[in-house]
């Protein structure tokens, strides 16, 4: 597999949760999946050299650097990847673009959608390949989801429940940070966007949006002994109506206190139903209206071999994937596409379609009434 590849050179900016998970799926991919090229961990970049020289000698980087603009002005370096905080995701990327390297940013695209189009837009213009995070649409259980969606399994879909809830903002002694900013940041841009990315996976487009978003916790430490004022969402609820016909809510709450991985959906049809929660992530349960009287109930289907591509993982059924192989799944997609052998699975013009949906919501809880997604 990995050797004797063409090499696909990646600058990695940001070493933190999600640097070092991209980090374990480019080195779990190339072995794992038949990939078009051999990624090569060349150069990473943070905040300072010591931070970059210290995550390269931990990652396996061959180089760190304080600046990463040196990732940019390299020409050995053909992918930027973005793990950084949100609000540097735009000039990182459209500065990578402009130097014709392939762009891999961690979602929300960008704090705006206006951003988020001016990046898609550089990206197409460019003719480079561009992926953002959302990962979990990567778990062979959704695509089963989908699949039995699209097959009628269900029937007739009337109705969805979606939500993303996790703790990580509960404490309201947690100093602000990057995601209470008040430009792009909140619960519902943070991890609503996942909600939302996966509703759409499963239904297909959302049409419009009745909103909701509260800010609970209305200051934090700012880190100097002060306090600041908390703008943003800590919990944000949509109503959603889809295009196809059928309706349903997402709630982002990331002061769920002992929540640490709700990304959960569950999806009612005329002759069946669907019930997912991330925090269990290899099972899906499946309920089916044709079950004889007496013997109805939700079964639990084990994620195994026969669901692409846990089998290139493990075996063995039921011996469970990680949050960390569904960033290998979302390398191995993207090096795909970047090879030009398929599409790319979400590239920034769908990462702009989530920022839009995500400031439609917004719209609506500020404004009042249902809004259409543009
Ligand atoms: N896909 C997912 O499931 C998921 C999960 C968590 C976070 N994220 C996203 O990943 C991004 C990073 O989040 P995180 O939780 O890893 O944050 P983090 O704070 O753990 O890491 C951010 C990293 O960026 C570095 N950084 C900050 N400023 C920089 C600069 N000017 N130059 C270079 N590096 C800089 C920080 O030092 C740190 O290493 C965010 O956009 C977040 O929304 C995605």
């Amino acid at each position: 597999m990995a050797g004797s590849k063409p090499r696909l050179r990646v600058g990695l900016i940001g070493t933190g949760f999600m640097g070092k998970t991209h980090v374990f799926g480019f080195a779990a991919a190339p072995r794992v999946f038949d990939l078009p090229y051999e990624p090569v961990l060349h150069t990473v970049a943070d905040r300072t050299e010591a931070l970059a020289a210290g995550a390269a000698a931990a990652l396996g980087f061959a180089n760190g650097t304080g600046d990463w603009q040196t990732i940019i002005a390299d020409p050995e370096i053909d992918l930027v990847d973005i793990t950084a905080p949100n609000a540097l995701h735009k000039e990182m990327a459209l500065a990578a673009i402009a130097a014709g390297k392939h762009v891999y940013c961690e979602k929300p695209l960008a704090p705006l959608a206006a951003d988020a189009r001016e990046m898609a837009e550089a990206a197409e213009a460019a003719g480079v390949k561009t992926q953002v995070g959302f990962n979990y649409l990567c778990n062979p259980m959704l695509g089963l989801a989908r699949e039995m969606i699209e097959a009628g399994e269900l029937g007739e879909i009337r109705s969805y429940r979606g939500v993303h809830a996790e703790d990580y903002m509960a404490d309201a002694a947690a100093p602000f940070g990057f995601r209470n900013d008040p430009v792009g940041g909140g619960a519902l841009a943070d991890i609503g966007s996942h909600a939302l990315a996966t509703a759409e996976y499963l239904l297909g487009p959302i049409a419009e949006v009745l909103g909701d978003c509260a800010t609970v916790i209305a200051s934090r430490p700012d880190g100097s002994g002060g306090s600041r004022a908390v703008e943003t969402d800590d919990v944000g609820r949509a109503f959603l109506r889809f295009d196809s016909g059928g309706t349903g809510s997402v709630e982002a709450n990331w002061i769920a206190m002992g929540r640490k991985m709700q990304h959960d959906f569950e999806v009612y049809g005329s002759k069946g139903a669907l019930a997912f929660s991330q925090e269990r992530f290899n099972e899906l349960h499946f309920y089916s209206a044709a079950d004889g009287i007496g013997r109805r109930g939700f079964r639990r289907i084990e994620a195994g071999p026969d669901h692409a591509p846990y089998g290139r993982f493990c075996v063995a059924p039921g011996h469970q994937l990680g949050f960390n192989d569904l960033k290998a799944i979302e390398v191995a997609r993207y090096m795909d596409a970047i090879a030009g052998n398929t599409p790319e699975p979400f590239n920034f013009r769908a990462g702009l379609r989530i920022q839009q949906l995500v400031e439609t919501v917004h719209r609506s809880s500020r404004e009042g009434g249902w809004r259409r997604i543009a």
